[in-house]
């Protein structure tokens, strides 16, 4: 596989995996991004990479382009819960009819693509309960945003099943990490500090994530793009189970603030209560292993990222704290 079209290539997690590509491989790397309000060209800067400005949901646009390449990598989606509950019709449009045209192109051409979801797919587990997700866990989504992207998962085992394409889906825990979008959670907050305010935590901060560096789920699919079976699914997580209000309380302290110096705030339509992730299947069958087992070396790397960078998030803080305040959420 020496070309690889990445879709979303352009937003946080699908630009990290390209500086990962660059930096660990001689593949040729094309993105494929719409540059949404999430998007930012920044983060190519300096990279070997050809950026193609398009909608993964215009069939000509990708046929053309997936004609073209060995394997396809598919970050492109809506992402935030918040949005999907106040405008759910791009989501339906991305993350469903976008992976649509793409496994009819990858059928067309028979190239690899690998499907990039989320655990969200699988509902959320009682706070008390010892459970994780594992990939037998049936489908259970809460939010149109994690609806839409348990459809594109079915739609892509359909076309395994059906059509013979060559496909593999990964389902990650939350992440976290350089390029991140001020709307969500640990860039929020970050930025928030580093601005002189105080954290907004939704209901009483009790809601349980586990987080993964950014860099860590660039490693695993890039494992199960070489060396995943057709057909599966890998779970990607890094053990990193943290209450908001855990991971509130560190940003503060490792930014020099008291811990207590947070706000709690109405809290998300529908919020799910915890997630968590068994990757045995990923760390026995492929040997990976995360490279930040740390969350809080992580979270460091991460803060520092922010303060370095304050120029790019300085843009989109105002409109997105505005967007907040509109929910009561500010
Ligand atoms: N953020 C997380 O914690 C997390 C966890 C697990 C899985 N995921 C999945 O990882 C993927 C990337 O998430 P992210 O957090 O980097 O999202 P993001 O919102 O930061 O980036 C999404 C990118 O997709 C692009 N895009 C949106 N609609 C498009 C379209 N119609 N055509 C082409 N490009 C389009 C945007 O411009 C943006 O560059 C998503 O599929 C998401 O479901 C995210």
């Amino acid at each position: 596989m020496r070309r690889i079209l990445v879709t979303g290539g352009a937003g946080f997690i699908g630009s990290n995996f390209v500086h990962y590509l660059s930096e660990n491989t001689d593949c040729t790397i094309t993105v494929l991004d719409k540059l949404t309000y999430a998007a930012s060209r920044e983060a190519l800067e300096g990279l070997d990479v050809q950026l193609v400005v398009g909608d993964v949901a215009d069939p000509a646009v990708v046929d053309d382009l997936v004609g073209r390449h060995d394997a396809v990598v598919h970050f492109a989606a809506e992402s935030h819960n918040d949005n999907s509950l106040s405008d759910p019709g791009p989501f339906i449009a991305t993350n469903i009819v976008g992976t649509f045209c793409l496994l009819e192109a990858a059928r067309r051409h028979d190239v690899r693509l690998h499907h990039i979801s989320t655990d969200e797919v699988y509902g959320d587990l009682a706070l008390e309960d010892p459970a994780r997700f594992t990939e037998a866990t049936p489908y259970n989504p809460s939010s149109p945003y994690s609806a839409a992207k348990a459809g594109s998962d079915h739609l892509v085992r359909a076309w395994v099943r059906s059509f013979g394409v060559r496909a593999t889906i990964s389902n990650c825990s939350n992440n976290y990490g350089p390029w991140q979008h001020v709307e969500k959670f640990i860039p929020r907050q970050i930025t928030n500090v580093l601005g002189g305010g105080r954290p907004k935590v939704y209901g009483t901060g009790a809601n349980v994530r586990d987080w993964i560096h950014a860099a860590d789920h660039s490693s695993a699919v890039w494992e199960i793009l070489q060396r995943g079976r057709i057909g599966e699914t890998y779970l990607i997580g890094a053990d990193g189970e943290r209450d908001n209000l855990t991971v509130v309380r560190e940003i503060l302290r490792q930014l020099g603030r008291s811990e207590d110096e947070y706000d709690l705030v109405t809290d998300r339509a529908g919020h799910d209560l915890r997630y968590a992730i068994d990757s045995t299947k990923l760390r026995t069958e492929l040997g990976w292993a995360p490279a930040y087992g740390d969350f809080e070396a992580g979270l460091a790397q991460t803060i520092g990222w922010y303060q370095a960078h304050e120029s790019w998030w300085r843009t989109h803080k105002q409109a997105t704290e505005a967007a907040y305040a509109t929910r009561g959420q500010a």
